[in-house]
């Protein structure tokens, strides 16, 4: 439990109890889904040791959250493992609160007890807040890089 300036807030993992409020921040990243096929994704990665889903919330035993970041311990041929951050949110009322900034250390102490020393977090150059937010909690930009898809 920790204070930040618009009062405590509590850092726990998620639970699949998570899925509809974890939707709801999910929108404002610009992928809106829905709380059952959150669910079901939930329930893959909660079981994988190698997955890391943690909320923030202003108080404990709290339904309503504040922010959630997920994380992937990757093991890669040509690099040594990392950690990458896969997802993080904070809801618009409570940014600027040091919220972001807990779930980032969250994930980064995880990826310490582990013994894995890089983190890495790969973000939309239209995300100019987020880029502020990384280099404000110690990232510093690496590359930029095109992203191809191809649907099967
Ligand atoms: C990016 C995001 C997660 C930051 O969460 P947050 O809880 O507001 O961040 P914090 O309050 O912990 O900020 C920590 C530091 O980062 C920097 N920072 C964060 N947001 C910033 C902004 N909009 N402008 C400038 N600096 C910023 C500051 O240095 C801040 O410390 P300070 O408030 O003491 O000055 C949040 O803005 C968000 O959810 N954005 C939309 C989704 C997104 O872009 N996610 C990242 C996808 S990879």
């Amino acid at each position: 439990v920790t204070t930040g300036l618009k009062g405590f807030h509590t850092i726990r993992r998620a639970t699949l109890a998570d899925a509809t409020e974890i939707a709801r921040l999910t929108g404002d990243l610009g992928y809106p889904a829905e709380a059952n096929v959150i669910a079901r994704r939930l329930e893959t990665l909660l079981v994988r040791p190698d997955h890391f889903v943690v909320v923030a919330a202003a108080r404990e035993n709290e339904t309503k959250l504040l922010g959630w970041i997920a994380a992937e311990a990757r093991a890669i041929l040509v690099a040594a493992p990392r950690v990458e951050i896969m997802g993080l949110v904070v809801d618009r009322a409570a940014r600027r609160s040091g919220v972001g900034k807990r779930l980032v250390a969250a994930a980064e102490d995880w990826a310490a007890e582990r013994g894995v020393r890089d983190v890495v977090v790969r973000s939309n150059i239209l995300r100019a807040e987020s880029h502020r937010f990384y280099e404000g909690v110690g990232y510093r930009r690496e590359k930029s890089q095109h992203v191809y898809l191809k649907k099967l």
